[in-house]
């Protein structure tokens, strides 16, 4: 065994690997709040909280109980939202938004993209392929410890406060807003 040689492959890879986000992704995240409010627990039935990890940082974990069912009324809605200072009043909304639609066309337009890329991992939220097929599951959809990376989102955000809120409307209304810190990206090889 040449380790000589591994280590170098290895030091190879980290470098083509992380080549990509630390030549263009400018942020770091950091959760600091969720909070999921359902208008019926009977319904749909969420307690989504933020932990502190090891390292420090924070994850999500918790569950969303979706016991109604979903069909081509139900709708649903993504807003992003930003502030510099974080002050409640300060939030706008970005450019970036998934307006209100059906939750079948969320499910084949934005799921795979901005929910299963990033909880995939850590929840049993299912891969739905390329389409949707009927039935949403009544299920619970469990978060374990979840960081999401912010696979699909922009590589050039500003920092700041970040507001993220998910609203799904059927025979109850489930809303999870997120508040997101971004700090400059920090690189691992300097
Ligand atoms: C909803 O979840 C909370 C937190 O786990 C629990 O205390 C409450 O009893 C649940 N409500 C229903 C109707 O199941
Ligand atoms: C719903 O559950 C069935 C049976 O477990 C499974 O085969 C199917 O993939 C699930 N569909 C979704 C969208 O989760």
């Amino acid at each position: 065994m040449n380790f000589a040689l591994i280590s170098y492959g290895i030091l190879l890879y980290f470098l083509c690997f992380s080549a990509r986000n630390d030549a263009i992704r400018n942020w770091d995240h950091e959760f600091l709040y969720i909070e999921s409010t359902s208008s019926n627990e009977e319904l749909v039935n969420a307690s989504i909280k933020l932990e502190h990890t090891e390292i420090g940082k924070n994850s999500v974990s918790g569950f969303i109980d979706w016991k109604f069912d979903a069909d081509e009324h139900t709708m649903c809605q993504l807003r992003f939202l930003w502030s510099q200072s974080g002050r409640d009043n300060d939030y706008k909304d970005t450019i970036h938004q998934v307006p209100m639609m059906t939750f079948y066309e969320f499910l084949d337009k934005y799921y795979m993209k901005i929910v299963y890329a990033d909880w995939g991992s850590c929840t049993n939220l299912p891969d739905i392929g390329s389409k949707f097929v009927p039935p949403w599951n009544k299920t619970t959809y469990i978060f374990s410890k979840c960081d999401p990376p912010g696979v699909n989102f922009p590589d050039i955000l500003p920092r700041g406060y970040h507001k993220l809120v998910c609203k799904i409307i059927g025979q109850a209304e489930l809303v999870i807003e997120t508040i997101l810190k971004l700090t400059p990206r920090k690189n691992m090889l300097v």
